[in-house]
């Protein structure tokens, strides 16, 4: 366990899963209580209101920092994924966390490594489609964390709705004592969701990447005006979105907000989330929509 020495901070750096249970155990046997916010890292708005959530709950605020290598699949952007610890630890320390656990790579994939945990349906919908074993590896590495930060509270955000979703069921399925919190998507001032990877974008696909929400204020405004067919809704999306250059969907979809089976008449409240591809940048974006 190494303290953080940076201007004397009283964030904790831990690099160890057995110290970090230690820590967890002490702070437990003390009656405290513990919030945990899991990142990737390269940390911005949308990661520092979950943790403001968590700290509004705690004694302990803990946040995990780790680039999940089992949710990437070959030739995602695993390598080029952006890091910037030093920052990450200074945005941490003034948000009120108490400690970050930043494993060293394969510390949590040791050789040998072999236990996955697989979902049977909620990881076949949405960003499934294109990326298959993404939800394993997110359901996976979540339910390690879980038990080396031994959190009351796990807090997640919307942006990633269908993550939440599969940990939400991850955690109900396993019986874990956690009470699993979400936060809503933090936005750009043109709209655009908040994430570490708008950081590939060059100014042009920028300035374009706000069509993704734009896409789902204009399917909420079909609703208002009385439309209810979702697919004449995603297709004017469709349409909309292709007319910007160098888009490319990886999907678009309104489904049912728990099960994400496709929905084809908006009778009430229902999730439209869609997956964009600006050359090889991939954006995503939700929002419930209906009557
Ligand atoms: P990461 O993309 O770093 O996101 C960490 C958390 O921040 C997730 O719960 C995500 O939904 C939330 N988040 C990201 N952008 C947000 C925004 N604009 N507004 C609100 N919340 C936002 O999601 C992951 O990491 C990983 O899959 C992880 C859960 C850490 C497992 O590896």
């Amino acid at each position: 366990m190494a303290k953080n020495l940076l201007r004397g901070a009283a964030i904790e750096l831990i690099k160890s899963a057995e110290m970090m249970q230690a820590r967890s155990d002490k702070t437990r046997i003390t009656g405290g209580k513990i919030a945990f916010v899991p990142t990737m890292g390269f940390l911005h708005e949308g990661h520092l209101s979950l943790m403001r959530k968590g700290r509004n709950l705690c004694d302990e605020l803990i946040v995990s920092i780790f680039v999940n290598p089992t949710q990437f699949a070959p030739g995602e952007d695993l390598d080029s994924y952006p890091r910037s610890l030093e920052r990450d630890l200074e945005l941490c320390e003034k948000n009120g966390v108490n400690a970050v656990y930043e494993p060293p790579d394969g510390q949590l994939y040791p050789d040998g490594f072999q236990t996955y945990l697989t979902l049977d349906d909620l990881p076949h919908h949405l960003c499934g489609l294109q990326r298959p074993i993404h939800f394993r590896g997110v359901a996976t590495v979540v339910a390690k964390l879980f038990n080396i930060v031994k959190p009351h509270w796990a807090i997640f955000g919307e942006k990633d709705f269908q993550q939440v979703q599969v940990i939400k069921r991850m955690a109900k399925d396993l019986n874990y004592d956690i009470e699993i919190l979400t936060g809503p998507t933090v936005r750009e001032a043109d709209g655009l969701a908040m994430s570490s990877r708008n950081a590939y974008l060059n100014d042009r696909q920028r300035k374009d990447a706000v069509c993704v929400h734009k896409s789902l204020l204009n399917a909420q405004e079909q609703v208002n005006s009385g439309e209810r067919d979702a697919q004449k809704i995603l297709e004017q999306a469709v349409e909309f979105i292709k007319s910007f250059d160098g888009t490319d969907i990886d999907y678009i979809k309104i489904c049912n907000p728990e099960t994400l089976e496709d929905v084809e008449a908006i009778e009430g409240p229902v999730l439209m989330a869609l997956a964009v591809k600006f050359d090889k940048t991939r954006l995503i974006d939700n929002m419930t929509i209906g009557v």
